[in-house]
């Protein structure tokens, strides 16, 4: 309540305080933006002006977004506020963007180098403010280079692991003063890219790596229909993380004062923002929890306990709850002991253990296959541990295995290099767990089929006298005819993407039944199905709520065939009839099988990315 009071009052001062507009997007030589004044973007959705955080009178040069609830999502001057109203924004006469008071004292300014000396300064509708040189029309300066703490749709986190050069988000000190706090995020592109917080020099919430479609260590992202992020390498060795869509839909990631990653969406018909993602996600997902060689699984009690192979380093600390120190390994490798008698029938083993967040500090090994990491690893005596993704290869961790943490569901699997002897004890073990634990899973079995058969039962007898009209391929946007199912769809042959009937797709998921539902996303959910001809799909069914106009929607499955390569999931056609919009995916089975199978039970996502 008191929240709610303070942002009306927050935005009162707002309104007050903004006196008229120009209604320009941009700022010339011969223009100035007065402090009360605002540029407003050409579609109205940000303003560049001068504002105040709650209860402090400040004046800062910000830029936000052009809703009910102001969001601030660029600042100038975040660490030297003007104290009074007097600010005025210029064009310099060489070209920069120059921010001074009434005693032409300089606050900010765009710092170019070799500035050329006729230039304008732009807000563009994705909240970017940029400086454009006036006889080529090239971009010379943007705010997207200098980020404040929101992470945008187009806004390329980059980093170059040549030259060090990194584009960063940094939070503000606290919720009212946008001067620089002590957390930044950004990529970390060696070896494999992984989206970073850190606290100062030090991490405090890893992404876990890039595979090619998600960030592995974000369950949420699971869904990969439902992203649309992207990682670019570039010639000069720049590697950018970047996510792009279509849609109006107004979508910010802040990294707040706290070291949190916030996601929020605006609701166009409630007005508000809603959150939809934050990480870390809770106590288990800070970096390190668990200490070097730890596992953080918050369904154990405690949460820390150390990998199969190893003990608690300081076991006084350790059970004292103060898990930093990590743990240690227990039993030698038969690798460490004696190279000589190598005894063959003793050699180290791995260890598997699932739903986990890798470790950091991987190395790898691109486009090898599953059964190849295992040879490698073990004939490497420093290889400690493996884990293979289809879309990265092998990785190896020879350091440390630092930040694993163990999820409900999702994730990767991880094989731990354990001696013999270590797997070898638990075999006693296992007789006595196995066979109460089959005839319970056996038990379950029996009890989930007959209730998936009088489910199937209730289902079969609504969907009776519906008979599949069409096919796959049947209809396309240009005359072609069989049944095509793409996997490398350019631009070009966009023409002859298959355009599927809704009915055909209504039969395919059981009039989009709750039970086929695989997730539910930004741009609404996503539900798996079977085509008549036996393929699975998966259909995007964006939501009305999303904006999106049919050539936005266009432009959407333009880029997504662009992206396609290798390991992104193909795009099989799409669907537009009547007020629906659709796009209708391969299934992707590895990735979303448990996440189907578990989301009812166990682990509802209601987080989009
Ligand atoms: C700047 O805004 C004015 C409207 O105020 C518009 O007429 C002009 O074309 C804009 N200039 C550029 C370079 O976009
Ligand atoms: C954005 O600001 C302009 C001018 O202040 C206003 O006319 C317009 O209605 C605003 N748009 C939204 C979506 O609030
Ligand atoms: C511009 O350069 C000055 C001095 O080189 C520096 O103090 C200031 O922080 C820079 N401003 C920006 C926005 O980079
Ligand atoms: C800067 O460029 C604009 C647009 O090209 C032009 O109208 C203006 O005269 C130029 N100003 C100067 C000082 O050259
Ligand atoms: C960030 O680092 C500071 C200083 O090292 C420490 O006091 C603080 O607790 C850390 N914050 C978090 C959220 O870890
Ligand atoms: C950080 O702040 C955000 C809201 O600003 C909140 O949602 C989140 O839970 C906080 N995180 C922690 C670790 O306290
Ligand atoms: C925002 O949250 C409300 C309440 O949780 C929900 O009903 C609504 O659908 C959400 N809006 C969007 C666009 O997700
Ligand atoms: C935690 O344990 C480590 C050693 O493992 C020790 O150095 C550190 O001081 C301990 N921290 C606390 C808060 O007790
Ligand atoms: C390994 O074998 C060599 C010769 O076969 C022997 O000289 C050496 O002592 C052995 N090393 C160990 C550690 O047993
Ligand atoms: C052992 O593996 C590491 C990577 O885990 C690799 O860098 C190193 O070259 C390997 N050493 C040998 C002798 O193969
Ligand atoms: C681990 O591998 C890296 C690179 O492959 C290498 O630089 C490092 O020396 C290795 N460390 C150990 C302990 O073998």
């Amino acid at each position: 309540m008191l929240k709610l009071f303070l942002q009306s009052l927050f935005i009162l001062f707002f309104l007050l305080s903004s006196g008229f507009c120009i209604e320009s997007d941009n700022i010339t030589a011969s223009s100035v933006l007065k402090d009360g004044d605002t540029i407003v973007s050409s579609g109205k959705v940000y303003s560049l002006g001068f504002f105040s955080p709650e209860k402090t009178t400040n004046r800062y040069l910000g830029i936000w977004n052009n809703v009910s609830a102001i969001s601030i999502i660029w600042v100038a001057n975040r660490d030297k506020p003007l104290d009074d109203s007097t600010g005025i924004v210029t064009i310099s006469e060489d070209g920069d963007i120059l921010l001074i008071n009434g005693k032409k004292e300089i606050f900010w300014s765009s710092n170019i180098t070799n500035s050329p000396m006729n230039t304008t300064a732009q807000l563009l509708d994705n909240g970017n403010l940029v400086l454009i040189d006036n006889s080529n029309g090239r971009i010379i300066w943007e705010s997207f280079g200098h980020p404040t703490d929101a992470f945008l749709p187009k806004l390329k986190l980059n980093d170059n692991p040549r030259t060090g050069e990194r584009v960063l988000l940094t939070s503000w000190k606290t919720p009212r003063d946008p001067d620089f706090g002590s957390f930044t995020a950004g990529l970390q592109a060696l070896n494999i890219p992984q989206i970073f917080i850190w606290n100062g020099s030090r991490p405090h919430w890893r992404s876990g790596p890039w595979n090619g479609q998600i960030l592995t260590g974000v369950t949420d992202m699971y869904v990969v229909y439902l992203d649309g992020y992207s990682v670019t390498k570039f010639d000069d060795g720049t590697v950018s993380f970047m996510r792009d869509y279509y849609g109006k839909i107004l979508m910010k990631i802040i990294l707040k004062p706290n070291g949190s990653f916030v996601q929020t969406m605006w609701d166009v018909n409630r007005r508000v923002w809603n959150v939809t993602w934050i990480a870390p996600i809770d106590v288990c997902d800070v970096y390190g929890k668990c200490g070097p060689f730890g596992n953080c699984n918050l369904r154990n009690s405690p949460m820390c306990s150390c990998l199969k192979g190893y003990e608690p380093k300081n076991k006084e600390e350790w059970d004292k709850g103060n898990w930093s120190g990590g743990c240690v390994r227990k039993t030698f490798l038969q690798c460490d002991r004696n190279s000589n008698s190598s005894d063959k029938n003793k050699e180290d083993v791995f260890w598997k253990i699932t739903n986990v967040k890798v470790p950091d500090f991987m190395d790898v090994s691109t486009a090898l296959e599953a059964e190849e990491c295992e040879g490698l690893c073990l004939r490497n005596c420093s290889c400690l541990a493996y884990s293979h993704d289809p879309g990265i290869g092998c990785m190896f961790w020879n350091r440390s295995l630092i930040d694993v943490r163990q999820f409900p569901v999702g994730g990767s699997v991880l094989q731990v290099r354990v001696a013999y002897s270590e797997l070898d004890k638990k075999k006693d073990i296992r007789v006595i767990v196995i066979v109460p634990v089959t005839i319970g899973v056996v038990i379950i079995f029996i009890g989930v089929f007959f209730l998936w058969q009088s489910m199937a039962k209730r289902k079969g007898a609504n969907r009776k006298g519906r008979i599949l009209t069409h096919e796959v391929g049947k209809a396309y946007i240009r005359g072609s005819s069989g049944v095509v199912i793409r996997d490398d769809i350019d631009e070009a042959s966009l023409d002859e993407l298959p355009l599927f009937s809704f009915k055909m797709l209504e039969t395919a998921t059981f009039q989009f039944d709750v039970t086929n539902l695989l997730g539910k996303g930004g741009f609404g959910p996503v539900y798996k199905g079977k085509l008549v001809n036996g393929k699975d799909i998966a259909v995007k069914r964006l939501s009305r709520a999303s904006g999106q106009g049919l050539q936005e929607f266009m432009n959407e499955v333009v880029v997504i065939s662009k992206l396609q390569h290798r390991n992104l999931v193909s795009l099989l056609g799409c669907c537009v009839e009547k007020e629906e919009k659709m796009l209708i995916y391969e299934y992707m089975a590895n990735r979303s099988l448990d996440l189907y199978l578990f989301s009812q039970l166990l682990y509802l996502p209601q987080l989009i990315l």
